[in-house]
């Protein structure tokens, strides 16, 4: 396996961008990931889905490994997955570099973060729209990234939830309490507009898949537009 590269890798404090490979077109992922590395990325955001958790079904350990042999680039892999458990293991042979795991899935959280981390990639959590807040907070000091998902997961192209600012306003405050280097990324319905407001709340770590991959005005522009 090639040598990983966890999310920690990355100072906090910086924003960084994360395509979602969703968007991207299929049939040439190859040229996908040479696109959005080219015009700037720095993680690349892979969504797994397993038609049970949420309501569609994207890629598994074979597609993440092929990509593995065509670019360094950190992998941050999102398990929409009722069972994490089972599949842990295949994604981190695949070369994931990042875990982000659901708080609702089923299975031993605290178990699965350790195995992640034993593994020397770098662990991380989410949560639905709809689940509060509190429920990360005892494993705060376990993971190095939190996500907040501002859309409902399982597809690409949904719009931003405002509603969920004030739990990136909470976390933000967890974080920066804490003292601990731990990255907070969003992911759904981000672009010019919303990116702005997602940092003002407090993330540095964005998740984008349309509005990268099928932007009219190119990737790196693209790109180029979010960190401005
Ligand atoms: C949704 C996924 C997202 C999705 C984002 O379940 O977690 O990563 O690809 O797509 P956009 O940026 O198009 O909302
Ligand atoms: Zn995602």
């Amino acid at each position: 396996m090639a040598t990983r590269h966890p999310l920690t890798e990355l100072a906090v404090g910086r924003v960084r961008l994360a395509p979602s490979v969703l968007a991207a077109d299929f049939c040439c992922l190859g040229e996908e990931i040479r696109r959005v590395e080219a015009g700037g990325a720095e993680v690349l955001h892979l969504d797994i889905m397993d038609g049970h958790f949420v309501p569609n079904l994207s890629i598994g350990p074979p597609v993440v490994s092929s990509m593995r042999s065509r670019t360094t680039l950190p992998f941050d892999v999102h398990l929409m997955l009722t069972d994490p458990e089972r599949y842990i293991d295949a994604f981190l042979e695949a070369g994931a570099d990042h875990i982000t795991l659901h708080v609702e899935s089923h299975g031993d959280l605290g178990a699965m973060l350790d195995r992640v981390h034993a593994a020397g990639a770098s662990a991380g959590l989410t949560l639905r729209p709809g689940t509060p807040v509190e429920s990360l907070r005892e494993y705060l000091e376990r993971v190095d990234l939190i996500l907040v998902m501002t859309v409902e997961p399982g597809f690409g192209g949904q719009s931003f939830m405002t509603n969920q600012l004030g739990k990136i306003r909470q976390i933000r405050e967890w974080i920066d309490r804490s003292g601990r280097a731990v990255h907070l990324e969003v992911d759904g319905g981000i672009n010019r507009e919303t990116a702005p407001v997602a940092r003002a709340a407090g993330c540095e770590m964005l998740v984008a898949g349309n509005s990268v991959f099928r932007a009219a005005e190119g990737v790196a522009a693209a790109l180029a537009n979010l960190r401005a």
